[in-house]
């Protein structure tokens, strides 16, 4: 395993810091990691490095809620734990080898300490919870404290046992001797361990292992290695455990699924030591997907010398590179919506994550990026972030996703641990390269191989499309449609979501279309422009929709009044009838997860994906019975509950307004989910944070830009701040957003003119060009709509008018 040079190097220089921002500005103030550890978040508020695998933090366990690992609530927390996702709806991921501290056993004797999950669970001391980017703390009622920060694959934790420790006393108040013991677990947070096995070294006190486990929400296995040391105090004695009994002969241990106990019984090894003199000790803790050599080889060279300062600076320092790039001049702003801002970026960079020289499964000197989880989310706004602030961590991306085509025949749309997880809808990997192909990410990507990785997920069906590629495919290139009752033996998968896959499907081809005209083959642009029309073989014009009001009369039946909804459709051409509110808030919202008895739709209705026309919304519009009749109806979907903005797919529908002329509705509609349903509060976020995708919504919305992805196409609405600045690490070049006639209450957000430096600019999307070259783009506000962005030549480009 090789950590390549990038030969591309060269061009991505570091600008210098520009100087807009007050000199008192520390970003730190504003990012309050622990926003979204409640109520379903499921964010991991540890510490991280940017896109870094080691990822260390309390571990609760509460099984609702511990997905990230820890949680804002009352929980008790069972140990601590080096690598993590964030924000992920499926069952809780990772969280492997933890270990957990304490302070003595009572009357000595190793056997009265507490070994297994269950029974060392302990509170923690309220309020005592701390994070920062690069740094997570907390004190559990052993009276412990424990801080951790990361290098890039090891946590270093500093432990503080209790001064008083004379006096600390066990949970049945006998004295307690200070003798501290550090056990490891071989666990993860979903209990999934099968072949385990661990070994500790009696002089050094190190404890290393190896355990094989499975990804949370995909398919196979994975094997990860640890590797522990200790710094502080002298060895006093080492051994193994398992279930809830110790000793300290032998030295190691191994463990296999037994038949009858599932989980497999809870297996581990310790080293106690001697009391510390300034009661610390530190445990820095390597992790390798490779070997346990690796992980120790990791450790030491990231962390030689367990300075917890250094480490923790380094951490520091490489978060707030990241944030340099923007500025924001946030006069008369709320330090809530200045937070949100920040907190939403910080969370847009957690994953993926850098698993370069990691990857067991091939040999290559390309880099490998993991928890892609899931692209079905991050398609649509995590990575058109990611290409604005950090082009150079997205090209790497970039890179990887398609040197996993190389190597395993397809690309993810989801994948985490080294394993493939379950496609949602679209093989929306193919968004995520045609967003970066017309963005200018070009450095060492082999745009040859990408295009044949894009143009095989619409050709070529994979034996098993739940996890990679696309299903129904013959259907697709003869009915242009997935049929609800298709007949496919050449592969299998969920034959569910009829109505979404089509609508996904047919964007995938669009975004392949935009390619091959970049690439000059104008033979496959046709092709997949005309398959990017399939959307209408779904859409049933006399279709009506009634609804059941949840909110003012409540259990009223209304006829919503629009006509014309996807509809099931069948192998013989006729259509079915699917509820268009079906999967709405309005309507059995939860029955269309991925599941075998799910729905035509996915996780949302028909009502919602009606709109997922991104390709063509002029046709859409005029199919839905013009402007008036579509902001009519997209405002319905908005005010009347249909929409659930905690699921991605709402994202886009904030700002389609854009297309029909009202630049000023898509503005209005993103003051009203912003606040609303994002803030600084513990749940102050909608759904799952999947891996950033809501911070990322609220970063870009405020920005005032938003990316139509898989296009070269920014909508235009205005930022929340006086401005907002954006230097560019490819060009070095700043672009900067400017608001007059601010208004902090936000009553003035309606755009009443423009120029882009200094020209009378009335189009209301403009392109990335504008983030490459600078600029500056200066929106005068109002508190009315106005005619500015409402003409016809003004409206973002559809395929049908020629993109
Ligand atoms: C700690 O905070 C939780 C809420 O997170 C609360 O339920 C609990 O009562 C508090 N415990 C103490 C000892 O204050
Ligand atoms: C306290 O608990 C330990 C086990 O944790 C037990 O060995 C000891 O006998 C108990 N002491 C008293 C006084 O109950
Ligand atoms: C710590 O918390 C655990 C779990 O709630 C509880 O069982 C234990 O008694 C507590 N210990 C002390 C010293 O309060
Ligand atoms: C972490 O890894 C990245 C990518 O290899 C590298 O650029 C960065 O310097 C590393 N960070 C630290 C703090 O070592
Ligand atoms: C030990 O000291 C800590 C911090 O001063 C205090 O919170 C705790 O109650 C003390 N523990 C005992 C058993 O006195
Ligand atoms: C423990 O380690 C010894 C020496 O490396 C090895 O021979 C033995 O198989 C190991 N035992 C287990 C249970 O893994
Ligand atoms: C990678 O290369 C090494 C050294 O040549 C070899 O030992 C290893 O088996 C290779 N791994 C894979 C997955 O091909
Ligand atoms: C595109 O990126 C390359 C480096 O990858 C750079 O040399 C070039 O200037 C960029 N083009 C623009 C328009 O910024
Ligand atoms: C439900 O009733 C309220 C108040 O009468 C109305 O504002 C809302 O649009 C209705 N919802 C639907 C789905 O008709
Ligand atoms: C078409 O197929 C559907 C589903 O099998 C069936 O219910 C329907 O009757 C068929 N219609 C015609 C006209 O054959
Ligand atoms: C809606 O949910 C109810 C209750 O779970 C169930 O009985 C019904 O079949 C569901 N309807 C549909 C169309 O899925
Ligand atoms: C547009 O809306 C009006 C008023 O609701 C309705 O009468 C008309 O039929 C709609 N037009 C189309 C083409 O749907």
């Amino acid at each position: 395993m090789f950590r390549p040079l990038l030969s591309s190097g060269l061009f991505w220089l570091c600008f210098g810091t520009a100087s807009s921002q007050p000199r008192n500005f520390d970003v730190f103030d504003y990012i309050d990691p622990f926003i979204g550890t409640t109520a379903g978040g499921h964010v991991f508020p540890g510490a991280t490095l940017p896109f870094g695998m080691a990822k260390a933090v309390a571990d609760v366990n509460n099984p609702d809620e511990k997905q990230g690992g820890f949680a804002s609530d009352n929980s008790d927390i069972t140990g601590f734990s080096h690598m993590h996702d964030s924000g992920t709806g499926g069952s809780p991921s990772l969280g492997n080898f933890p270990f957990f501290p304490q302070t003595g056993c009572p009357e000595d004797n190793i056997n009265n300490c507490y070994w297994t999950k269950t029974d060392r669970a302990s509170r923690r001391i309220n309020g005592t919870a701390e994070a920062h980017p690069g740094y997570f703390a907390v004190s559990l009622n052993t009276s412990i404290h424990t801080e951790v920060t990361v290098t890039n694959h090891t946590a270093l934790y500093r432990l503080t046992f209790p001064s008083n420790v004379s006096t600390t006393i066990a949970r049945n108040q006998t004295a307690l001797p200070y003798s501290p013991l550090i056990l490891f677990d071989l666990t993860d947070l979903p209990d999934s361990r099968t072949i385990g096995s661990i070994q500790v070294d009696p002089q050094s006190g190190r404890i290393s292992g190896t355990g094989t486990f499975s990804p949370s929400f995909g398919i196979g296995s994975y094997d990860l290695h640890f590797c522990a040391d200790f710094k502080g105090t002298s060895i006093r004695d080492t051994g193994v455990w398992r279930n809830n009994r110790a000793g300290s002969e032998p030295k190691n241990l191994s463990t296999r699924p037994d038949g009858v106990n599932n989980p497999p019984l809870p297996a581990g090894a310790w080293t106690q030591f001697t009391a510390p003199k300034n009661n610390q000790i530190l445990t820095r803790v390597g992790v390798s997907f490779v070997s346990v050599a690796q992980a120790c080889h990791n450790a030491e060279r990231e962390i030689p010398d367990f300075d917890f300062q250094k480490v923790r600076s380094a951490a520091e320092d490489a978060w707030r590179k990241k944030f340099e790039v923007v500025k924001v001049d946030a006069t008369g702003v709320s330090d809530e919506f200045h937070t949100v801002f920040w907190s939403g970026m910080y969370r847009s960079m957690i994953s993926p994550q850098d698993y370069t020289g990691e990857n067991p499964l091939w040999n290559s000197t390309e880099p490998y990026y993991d928890s892609y989880y899931c692209i079905w989310d991050s398609y649509r706004s995590i990575h058109p972030l990611i290409t604005l602030l950090d082009p150079h961590s997205q090209t790497l991306m970039v890179r990887s996703l398609i040197d996993i085509y190389r190597h395993e025949g397809k690309l993810p749309d989801c994948r985490m641990s080294l394993c493939k997880g379950f496609t949602q809808g679209g093989s929306n990997a193919d968004t995520v390269l045609a967003d970066s192909y017309l963005k200018n990410i070009t450095a060492g990507v082999d745009w040859r191989i990408g295009y044949e990785a894009v143009v095989s997920d619409a050709e070529v069906e994979p034996e098993n499309w739940s996890v990679e590629g696309r299903g129904g495919l013959k259907s697709w290139k003869n009915l242009g449609y997935i049929p609800t009752d298709d007949y496919d033996p050449s592969g299998g998968g969920p034959f569910t979501r009829s109505i979404s896959r089509t609508v996904e499907y047919a964007y995938n081809d669009f975004c392949i279309a935009l390619m091959a005209k970049g690439l000059g083959n104008m033979a496959d642009a046709e092709k997949y422009l005309k398959r990017s029309e399939n959307w209408r073989n779904m859409y049933k014009a006399d279709q009506t929709s009634l609804a059941t009001n949840t909110t003012g009369h409540i259990g009223e039946t209304v006829d919503t009044g629009y006509i014309g909804f996807l509809q099931p459709r069948y192998l013989n051409g006729t259509f079915g009838f699917q509820d268009p509110t079906l999967c709405s808030p309005l309507y059995n919202f939860t029955s269309c997860y991925l599941n075998p008895d799910g729905h035509e739709t996915y996780e949302g209705s028909s009502w919602m994906y009606t709109f997922y026309v991104p390709q063509d919304m002029d046709s859409l519009i005029t199919t839905l019975g013009g402007p008036e009749n579509f902001t009519n109806r997209l405002s319905y979907l908005h005010t009347s509950g249909l929409l659930y903005i905690g699921d991605e797919q709402a994202f886009l529908p904030v700002f389609q307004f854009h297309y029909a002329g009202r630049p000023a509705l898509s503005a209005e509609f993103s003051h009203f989910y912003i606040p609303s349903q994002f803030n600084t509060s513990l749940n102050g976020i909608a759904g799952n944070d999947d891996s950033g995708a809501m911070g990322s919504f609220t970063t870009l919305a405020m920005m005032g830009l938003w990316p139509v992805p898989g296009q070269n196409v920014y909508l235009i609405t205005p930022p929340y701040f006086p401005s907002v600045s954006l230097t560019s690490p490819q060009t070095g070049k700043t672009a900067t957003i400017r608001n007059v006639n601010f208004d902090p209450s936000y009553g003035a957000i309606y755009i009443q003119s423009v120029t882009l430096d200094g020209e009378m600019y009335t189009r209301n999307w403009i392109t990335h060009d504008f983030w490459l070259e600078g600029g500056v783009l200066e929106l005068t506000l109002g508190r009315n709509e106005s005619e500015w962005g409402t003409g016809m030549g003004d409206l973002p480009p559809s395929s049908s008018t020629g993109m």
